[in-house]
């Protein structure tokens, strides 16, 4: 039988994408809900370091297996790295993100392009039943846009502008995005923290 991991989400994009970069760990990863684990958790930690390890060590408490959470958002510099770990927050859970997007067009209205610059990060946290917990950031570099773009992502993607490809994330194919983005190169890294972690154990 295959070892299992759990990766604290309820959200199937983000279980696909997972999937595809976990791969060849050759371990069976599995959602929240095919575990069928409802835990609420509070994310009250103040980086995204600190929220990811709450969410990981709650759901390996809960279940006894080796359990990857994540937490990421967006960080505006001219504005003082805003929405940062309030993201999905940000003017309320329930607001559009057209809403939340033309907020922050308007929020950097007048400001010139060298002056737009902000990431995506995404920190994985893996708890492990025998108390460690490993850690892994991963970041894209863009500048907020003057108009939202692209229909495809989610969330910010529409004024995530990448200058070198002279497109947002949002026109991006998943393929691509993936091998770009914040979550893809934190995933990647916490693929080489697992195999480091337990490869000598299982022989990966
Ligand atoms: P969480 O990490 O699922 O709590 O969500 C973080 C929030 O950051 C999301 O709800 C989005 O608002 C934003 N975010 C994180 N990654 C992306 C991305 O790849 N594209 C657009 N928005 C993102």
């Amino acid at each position: 039988m295959k070892e299992k991991i759990i990766f604290a989400t309820g959200n199937e994009g983000k279980m696909r994408e997972i999937r595809m970069i976990l791969e060849d760990l050759g371990m069976e990863i599995l959602s929240m809900k095919e575990v069928d684990i409802q835990a609420d958790i509070e994310e009250n930690g103040s980086t995204f370091e600190e929220n990811a390890v709450i969410k990981a060590k709650a759901v390996m408490e809960l279940t006894g297996t080796i359990v990857l959470a994540d937490d990421s958002g967006l960080e505006i510099d001219y504005l003082n790295k805003e929405p940062g770990i309030y993201s999905a927050r940000y003017m309320g859970e329930d607001t559009s993100y057209r809403i939340k997007n033309q907020n922050l067009i308007d929020r950097l209205d007048g400001v010139p392009e060298e002056k737009r610059t902000a990431r995506f990060v995404c920190v994985i946290a893996a708890a492990l039943p025998d108390g460690r917990v490993l850690v892994t950031r991963g970041a894209i570099e863009g500048i907020i846009g003057y108009e939202e773009r692209g229909e495809g992502g989610f969330g910010y993607d529409p004024i995530f502008f990448l200058p070198e490809y002279g497109c947002s994330t949002a026109e991006l194919s998943m393929e691509k995005k993936n091998e770009l983005s914040h979550r893809g190169k934190a995933l990647r890294a916490m693929k080489e923290e697992l195999k480091k972690a337990l490869g000598f154990k299982r022989g990966i």
